[in-house]
C-alpha cells in the first residue's frame, strides 16, 4: 500500500490512487456504483444461467468481481436453512468431540454445545460460476476481501451523529460545531472526522440493490486461500489491514476470519461438512458479529481463480470461452497495453459466440480497436442519469441495444480510431505511444476536428 493512497468515493466504497500510474483506479463519483452501472448490469447476466464464466481483466481489489457475486447470490436467492440433522447424519460422531479435537480452546472443550448450526441453501439448482481475474500486482489482490464494501455513507454517518440532528440543514455549521466537539476527544483524528462528516452532506449515497452482499468478501477469502494456500494472508498483508494507518478501510473481523481459517480451517478437517461444522461453532460461540452464517453452501457457486501476471502474458495461456469479459485497465492514453489491437484480438478470441466485452471507456480510439477487430459495439446506457457511460462489444449484434450512430462510425474512421498497436504484446508504453504517434503523422485519413467541422456545417444547412 506504499504506492497507494485510499479515500472515500462518493457511495461509501472505497477507491485508490496510484502515485506510480499517476492515475485513480475508481470514479469519484463511486467505485462500487460504477462496477454495477458499468460491469455487472450491462452484462445481460441474469444469475441464474447454469454455467457462467467471467473474465476480470484488470481486478485491482475487486469490485467489479465482488458486484458481481453479490448480484448472482442474491439472484439465486439463497436463503438459511437448518441442516443440524444432516450434518449429524453425515459425519456420525459428537460435535464437541470434534471441536476439542481440532482445538485447544477451553471454552469450545468443556462446554457442552447448543448448535444452532444454519447453512444457506436453494432449493433451486445453482449457478456454477467461473470467474478469472487477471491483475499485475499481488498486493492488491490479496487484500480486496479485507476492503470495506457494505458501509454506506449513511452508515459510516450515523455511526457518529445521531438521528435526530438530520433535521437541520446548515451542514456548515454543524459539521463545524461537531469536528470542534469530537476532535477534543480524538484531536489526531480530525481531519477523519471532517471527511465522514463531509460524505453525509455531499448528498453521497448508493442505490439500496447496489449494497455488496455480506458473504461475498468471506466467499472471496475462502477462495484466496484454496488458491494461495497456507501463506496467505501474509505477513504484509497482516500489517497492513491491522496497522493504523489504514484501519478504517479494511474490515478486521475478516482478518480474524482469516487467521481462524489459516489456523483450524478446513484444510484441516477430513470432510467439508466439518469445516462448515467448525466454523459455525466459531461463529456462534466465539464471535458476537457473525451469528447465523455460514459460507459453505454459496461458496461452492464460484470457482475462481487469479493470474497475478501482466495480462498481457496471462491472456495467451487461457483457453476457455467467456461469457462476460471486464475490460478495466488505466485509461488508455496512460496505459495503453491492454487497449491495443492486438491484445483486444486475443480478448475477442475468447469471447463466447454471444458473450459480452465491457468497458468503462467511450473513447472513439478504444471502440474503433473493437470495431477492427470484427466486434459490434454500442453504447452503455444508464437510465439512471440518463447517460452513455462506457461500451459493450460482442460478436452477436443482438446483444447491441444502443449501437453506434452514423456519426460516431465516422468518428472512429477519423484519425482519432488509429488504434495501438503491440506485436508481440511486448512493447513497452513509451514505443506503443510512439508508434502510434508515427502512424497518426503518417496518415491520410481526415482528422476528427475537420469531420467534426464538416457534420456541425452539414447540419447547419440542413
Ligand atoms: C483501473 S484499475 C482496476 C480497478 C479494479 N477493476 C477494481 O475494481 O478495483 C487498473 C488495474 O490494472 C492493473 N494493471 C495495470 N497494468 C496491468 C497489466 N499489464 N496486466 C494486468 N493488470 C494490470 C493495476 O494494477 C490496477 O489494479
Amino acid at each position: 500500500m506504499r504506492d497507494y493512497e485510499p479515500y472515500f468515493t462518493e457511495d461509501g466504497s472505497i477507491g485508490l490512487y496510484s502515485y506510480a500510474d499517476k492515475d485513480v483506479f475508481h470514479s469519484k463519483y463511486g467505485a462500487l456504483t460504477e462496477a454495477w452501472e458499468k460491469f455487472v448490469i450491462p452484462s445481460g447476466i441474469k444469475g441464474t444461467e447454469e454455467n457462467i464464466k467471467v473474465l476480470d481483466v484488470c481486478f485491482g481489489i475487486g469490485y467489479n468481481t465482488k458486484a458481481l457475486m453479490s448480484f448472482i447470490i442474491n439472484k439465486n436467492n439463497l436463503k438459511k436453512k437448518n441442516f443440524l440433522k444432516k450434518i449429524f447424519e453425515k459425519i456420525f460422531i459428537k460435535p464437541y468431540n470434534i471441536v476439542s479435537k481440532y482445538t485447544n480452546n477451553k471454552f469450545l472443550k468443556n462446554k457442552r454445545l447448543s448448535l444452532p448450526i444454519v447453512t444457506i441453501e436453494s432449493d433451486k439448482t445453482l449457478s456454477s460460476v467461473t470467474i478469472d481475474c487477471l491483475e499485475i500486482n499481488k498486493e492488491l489482490i490479496e487484500l480486496a476481501p479485507f476492503f470495506r464494501t457494505v458501509k454506506t455513507p449513511r452508515e459510516i454517518y450515523s455511526s457518529f451523529v445521531p438521528e435526530i440532528l438530520t433535521c437541520f440543514d446548515s451542514y456548515y455549521t454543524i459539521r463545524d460545531l461537531f469536528e470542534n466537539f469530537m476532535s477534543r476527544f480524538a484531536p489526531k483524528n480530525r481531519k477523519e472526522i471532517r471527511e465522514l462528516l463531509d460524505i453525509k452532506f455531499k448528498n453521497m449515497h448508493i442505490e439500496k440493490e447496489y449494497k455488496v452482499n455480506g458473504l461475498v468478501n468471506y466467499i472471496l477469502l475462502n477462495n484466496m486461500s484454496d488458491f494461495f494456500g497456507e501463506e496467505y494472508p501474509d505477513k504484509n498483508i497482516k500489517k497492513i489491514v491491522t496497522g493504523k494507518k489504514f484501519r478504517r478501510f479494511f474490515d478486521k473481523s475478516l482478518y480474524k476470519y482469516a487467521k481462524f481459517n489459516q489456523k483450524w480451517g478446513y484444510k484441516l478437517s477430513s470432510t467439508s461438512f466439518l469445516s462448515a461444522f467448525l466454523h459455525n461453532i466459531y461463529y456462534h460461540h466465539l464471535s458476537r458479529r457473525y451469528k447465523n452464517i455460514d459460507f459453505k453452501t454459496s461458496q461452492s457457486l464460484f470457482n475462481m481463480s487469479f493470474y497475478i501476471d501482466d495480462a498481457r502474458k496471462t491472456i495467451l495461456n487461457l483457453n476457455e470461452e467467456y461469457d462476460c469479459i471486464y475490460l478495466d485497465a488505466f485509461t488508455y492514453t496512460k496505459a495503453p497495453q491492454l487497449w491495443s489491437y492486438e491484445f483486444i484480438a486475443e480478448l475477442y478470441k475468447r469471447l463466447s459466440p454471444n458473450g459480452v466485452l465491457l468497458t468503462y471507456s467511450n473513447s472513439v480510439q478504444v471502440r474503433n480497436t473493437l470495431i477492427e477487430n470484427g466486434f459490434f459495439v454500442g453504447k452503455i446506457y444508464n437510465k439512471k442519469n440518463n447517460k452513455f457511460v462506457g461500451t459493450i462489444a460482442s460478436k452477436d449484434k443482438s446483444k447491441i441495444e444502443y449501437p453506434l450512430d452514423n456519426y460516431e462510425l465516422g468518428l472512429c474512421a477519423t484519425k482519432a480510431g488509429i488504434p495501438y498497436h503491440d506485436p508481440n504484446l511486448s512493447f513497452s508504453s513509451k514505443d506503443i505511444l510512439e508508434l502510434r504517434e508515427y502512424e497518426f503523422r503518417h496518415s491520410n485519413l481526415m482528422s476528427s476536428s475537420k469531420y467534426m467541422k464538416i457534420r456541425s456545417m452539414r447540419d447547419e444547412e440542413v
